[in-house]
């Protein structure tokens, strides 16, 4: 074969090359793919050197041309199969994103159904034990007046029994009631005995946040008046409810005091292995009923008000008063 024959077929070996380069690269589908044709292409024992071994076949001047275009060859093939990757790397992209697509148009699958929040059953639980015996269930203001807080329920300014009950005050006159007491006066002023209500709602202390306090709690108030009714009423009546109510549970009556009524006590029930004060309760003090305008020596009467938060934690053994506020679903779910 002559010098010019070999460069003949040289040629034509490259351009053979280009074209059969060209298709390969095209054709493949994957980066590994790529990089085994740029191996048997490029590579030390790939295409291109296989063509190149035959160089020795041709002139000085030959050599510099084949040379040249095996360069521009090899430069072109580079290019094309960073190409293909590039093209390989955004087809894999919109595959992707393509089957991950959410379709958001999509109806859910069914719409969870709400639940009472605890307190609320709790609440209702208790009021339709005193409905069972009897009561009604009356309301007052959440914004009170000093007169139907504290004056009418006998505690009179500066009486250290104030201190009890760290008060918001709004105004001189106007407070957030500290108890659902003030109910009693505001039923009684408008509807003279015999009386049985209870009045349920918001109180509002300023009190240290901890696992058995909270600054807005709830409260049950209750209410009987009657004639003839003594502390063997009040008492059978708390008994029953708070059998009706947790089943049998222990109980402590605990001698205490409170301004409106005489005498007092406040009713303790286990709790996480202790004695959690669940409601405060005594004969109404005749000097409430006096001011009222209502004859004491015939009507008699006795009080509570409970802690709606505290009868609900009891009964569902719920360790912290904070997590009836706190609307983490987790919990809310259980009930
Ligand atoms: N009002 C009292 C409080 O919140 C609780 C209470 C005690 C209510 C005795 C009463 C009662 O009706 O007779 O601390």
């Amino acid at each position: 074969m002559t010098q010019l024959e070999s460069l003949k077929k040289i040629e034509e070996e490259l351009n053979d090359l280009s074209e059969f380069a060209n298709s390969v690269i095209q054709e493949a589908e994957t980066e590994r793919d790529l990089d085994e044709i740029r191996i048997s292409l490029l590579g030390k024992k790939g295409k291109l050197s296989n063509i190149l071994k035959n160089m020795g076949k041709l002139s000085g001047e030959q050599r510099p041309l084949i040379g040249q275009k095996a360069n521009i060859l090899k430069n072109q093939l580079q290019e094309c199969l960073s190409l293909r990757k590039s093209r390989i790397i955004e087809d894999a992209l919109k595959f992707k994103i393509e089957n991950e697509r959410v379709d958001v148009t999509i109806p859910p699958l069914g719409t969870p159904l709400g639940k009472k929040h605890p307190l609320l059953s709790t609440q209702e639980e208790i009021i339709d034990i005193f409905c069972g015996l009897g009561y009604s269930v009356e309301n007052g203001p959440e914004i009170e007046t000093d007169f139907y807080n504290f004056e009418s329920l006998n505690i009179p300014k500066d009486h250290p029994a104030r201190d009890m009950q760290d008060t918001f005050y709004l105004s001189n006159n106007l407070l957030l009631r500290t108890h659902t007491s003030p109910v009693q006066v505001r039923y009684l002023q408008e509807n003279p005995p015999p009386t049985r209500i209870i009045a349920p709602g918001r109180v509002y202390r300023r009190d240290a946040v901890d696992a058995t306090h909270s600054p807005v709690f709830n409260q049950v108030e209750v209410l009987c008046i009657d004639e003839g009714i003594n502390f063997s009423h009040l008492r059978g009546t708390v008994l029953t409810f708070l059998k009706t109510f947790f089943g049998e549970v222990p109980v402590r009556f605990r001698a205490s005091y409170f301004p409106f009524t005489e005498p007092s006590a406040e009713v303790d029930v286990q709790w996480k292995g202790k004695w959690l004060e669940v409601m405060g309760c005594g004969m109404v003090d005749p000097m409430v009923l006096e001011k009222l305008g209502i004859d004491s020596e015939k009507w008699t009467g006795f009080a509570a008000g409970l802690g709606v938060e505290r009868f609900c934690m009891v009964k569902h053994q719920i360790d912290d008063i904070r997590r009836f506020y706190n609307n983490d679903l987790r919990f809310l779910e259980q009930f």
